[in-house]
């Protein structure tokens, strides 16, 4: 047993959340099960970016106050997660007073460190990125990410001495190879760093919504530097909550926000003496037709819409499944019915009723015990212990094919000995009880996924999820489905749906 502390960016509450945004969430989610099941101390935090000139303006454009827009919005974020079961421990709005205690104490630490000076900073700004950009990193004086006007700007700002840190992030990265996963995420923020840092401007005067820095209150921090500093003060920057969970610290992110995470934090965390974080964890991108699923974009899916049409179950099933962590992948709803149909529907869903069908025709109803006599159980523990180690790795696609390895294995002895036509109990309990067995480890398996199916499932089969929490490691054993009690034929768990409906 050990802390398990894993984040998921905080979004900007200028808009509703949309797909992209719930792909971090239900990874994230489904690794904090996976470590509560284990047996993990998990602390589980997201929450909203309410700072900067993006939210400010989204307020003015409604004819809102910054409060009463912040309070919307974090609410819509709050309703969407709890629509696709994320059970998150904490959500932290930037606007809380906490959150300003503890980024007045980190910004005056690193001011007292002397890694902070006034300058100028002359260049242009991208509000829908809230970032700054070099006459270099402009496309025909667009965005690069957005393709729209920069602002130009000239201010009096505080910089953070960034370019100060460049030997020692590189030596981080070359410490713990694994510091940022997966690897040719890895490659890309260290190639960036080798290509030389500038120092970053860190506040602003020409904008009042921020947090004031400690030392100079004309200024406002900048809001990616309050942003980061919030996992930080969730755990209680300076506390036993920071003792106790800071070395375990696992950001997940998006590609996008990479240069942040992978760069500014860890120096940021070096410049206040603290230790950078334990892994950044960094995805792609969902796609539809190609482009980036984005608010600015036009294009973004409601995740409350398709947990409501299809189970917040499917939506977190399809998303795992077909999205390894790191490289882009495109949404369509096409793919998600087919992966609901066959993997959910026809794979482990009908494994479930045949099974149940039968042990009540022909065995009254009474479960029989797992015995191996007729799957190779070291075939099947073979898989268990290779979908254990991709939880742990975070490969939660390579868990889900596990499963499904499993389930095909129960699918093809069951067709192959077609117990419904025997008649000896005996020979049909054998089959069974090993169907069983499949079907007890892959509701272990996928919990972190199927989080309510799988306790369906163990229902089914006679068994309590809750009794097992926090104890999978010793649940995961093979041949462990001892029988004896009585189940009924249970209802259908994934109802096959139809063609994909127009949305
Ligand atoms: O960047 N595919 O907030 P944000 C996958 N406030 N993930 C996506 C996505 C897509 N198409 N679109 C968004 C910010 N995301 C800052 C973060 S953290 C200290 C501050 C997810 O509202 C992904 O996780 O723009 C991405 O990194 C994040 O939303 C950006 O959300
Ligand atoms: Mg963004």
């Amino acid at each position: 047993m050990t802390e398990f502390f894993i984040t998921t960016p905080i979004y900007y509450v200028n808009d509703v959340p949309h797909l992209g945004h719930a792909y971090s969430m239900i990874n994230a989610d489904a690794f904090a099960r996976w470590h509560r099941g284990i047996g993990d101390e998990v602390f589980f935090l997201t929450g909203t970016d309410e700072h900067g000139q993006k939210v400010a303006d989204s307020a003015d454009a409604a004819s809102m106050s910054v409060t009463e827009w912040t309070d919307l919005y974090a609410q819509r974020f709050k309703d969407a997660w709890e629509k696709l079961d994320i059970a998150y421990d904490d959500f932290i709005r930037t606007t809380e007073k906490r959150h300003e205690v503890a980024v007045r104490k980190f910004l005056q630490a690193l001011y007292d460190n002397g890694h902070i000076y006034l300058g100028t900073y002359t260049g242009s700004y991208c509000v829908s990125c809230e970032a700054y950009y070099s006459a270099n990193d402009a496309v025909d004086g667009l965005c690069p990410v957005h393709r729209r006007p920069l602002i130009e700007m000239e201010e009096e700002n505080y910089f953070f001495r960034l370019s100060a840190f460049q030997d020692q992030l590189v030596k981080w990265y070359d410490d713990d190879p694994t510091a940022v996963f997966p690897d040719f995420r890895r490659n890309e923020a260290l190639s960036f760093i080798r290509g030389g840092l500038e120092d970053v401007s860190i506040s602003r005067t020409s904008l009042s919504w921020g947090i004031p820095l400690p030392w100079d209150e004309r200024h406002v921090c900048y809001v990616w530097f309050d942003a980061l500093i919030n996992y930080l003060t969730a755990i209680g920057y300076d506390g036993a909550g920071y003792e106790r969970f800071w070395e375990h610290s696992h950001h997940l992110v998006g590609k996008d926000i990479i240069r942040f995470h992978c760069v500014w934090w860890p120096a940021m965390c070096m410049a206040a003496g603290i230790a950078p974080p334990q892994k950044v964890l960094v995805h792609g991108w969902l796609l539809v037709k190609g482009e980036k699923m984005a608010k600015s974009g036009g294009n973004g899916v409601d995740p409350i819409d398709l947990a409501g049409i299809y189970g917040a179950d499917a939506v977190r099933y399809y998303l795992l499944r077909e999205h390894a962590l790191g490289a882009d992948g495109d949404f369509s709803i096409e793919a998600l019915e087919h992966r609901y149909n066959v993997d959910l529907a026809n794979n482990i869903g009908n494994l479930l009723s045949r099974v149940t069908n039968v042990v009540d025709k022909s065995l009254g109803g009474v479960a029989p015990r797992a015995t191996g006599n007729v799957l190779d159980f070291a075939e099947v523990k073979e898989h268990v212990d290779r979908a254990s180690r991709a939880w742990s790795a975070f490969g939660s696609a390579q868990v889900l094919e596990e499963v499904q390895l499993l389930v095909r294995m129960a699918n093809a002895a069951l067709e192959e000995r077609a117990p419904w036509k025997l008649r000896d109990a005996n020979e049909i309990g054998a089959i069974l009880g090993d169907a069983l067995e499949i079907l007890r480890l892959v509701a272990i398996l996928v919990s972190p996924v199927l989080v309510e199916s799988a306790p369906k499932i163990f229902a089914a089969i006679g068994l309590e999820m809750s009794a097992i929490s926090s104890s999978y490691s010793q649940a995961l054993e093979v041949g462990l489905y001892q029988g004896g009690m009585t189940i009924a034929k249970a209802a259908p768990l994934f109802p096959r749906k139809g063609q994909a409906r127009a949305r």
